[in-house]
């Protein structure tokens, strides 16, 4: 199965000031999709923005938003997310009580359901899950703040969980989060990889479309 590779900016390092117009920037520039940091100062220490703010993206773009929740009691917003435009929905596996009960909630409103993995949660815990999610993402850094520097452990996540894909003939795939860059995002692509979440090396390197086609000719699939 060949998996389309997808560049999504994460509009936390956006400038806020001027969100549409970075917006349209990265959109012209070869974004696949638009990554939304969901944090509420409790799973993270740090405070983002709410569906409120979700519902002003969707004006500036047709792209898919992809929000990730960093919060508890993620099934209790879902439905706010969905209804304020969100396409995609991660939330974090270890703060998820009933897991397929939420990914079915996510099903039952349209949005395509992810189960997110912080750095030192192994991957054995997604795997009674992966048969009917839509997407697995890898966190490369403790999430919480962007800037960070890519933890190199999450390279072998992604293997397992490629492998595991192929194996069992499953069609999840696999977006990764916190310190990509161009300089290691082939390796990232090369564990198995496809969706590749990247704030900073965007959004604080102008311009937009040197950093994102950069990264495009740097990503080659897996072997198998
Ligand atoms: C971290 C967030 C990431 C972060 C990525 O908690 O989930 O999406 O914004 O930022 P960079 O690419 O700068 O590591
Ligand atoms: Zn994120």
């Amino acid at each position: 199965m060949v998996f389309t590779p997808k560049i999504a900016p994460s509009l936390l390092s956006a400038d806020f000031s001027i969100l549409k117009q970075e917006i349209q920037e990265a959109e012209a520039a070869g974004a696949s999709l638009f990554h939304v940091d969901v944090m509420d100062g409790h799973f993270v220490p740090n405070l983002t923005l709410g569906p409120f703010i979700v519902k002003a993206i969707r004006k500036c773009t047709p792209l898919p938003l992809d929000c990730h929740l960093m919060i508890e009691s993620p099934e209790r917003y879902v439905k706010a997310f969905a209804a304020a435009g969100a396409n995609l929905i991660s939330c974090h596996i270890e703060i998820v009580s009933e897991p397929k009960t939420l990914i079915e909630q996510l099903h039952a409103l349209g949005i395509k359901a992810g189960l997110a993995l912080n750095p030192d949660t192994p991957v054995e815990r997604l795997l009674p899950y992966l048969a009917l999610l839509d997407y697995v993402l890898v966190m490369g850094v403790f999430p919480g703040f962007a800037e960070q520097v890519f933890i190199e452990s999450a390279l072998k996540k992604i293997e397992e969980l490629n492998a595991f894909r192929h194996e069992h003939a499953l069609a999840f795939e696999i977006e990764v989060d916190g310190g990509l860059r161009s300089s290691n995002i082939e390796k990232i692509a090369q564990a198995g990889a496809n969706i590749f979440v990247a704030g900073s090396a965007i959004f604080k390197n102008k311009p937009y479309d040197k950093t994102i086609q950069e990264m495009k000719q740097k990503i080659h699939g897996p072997k198998q």
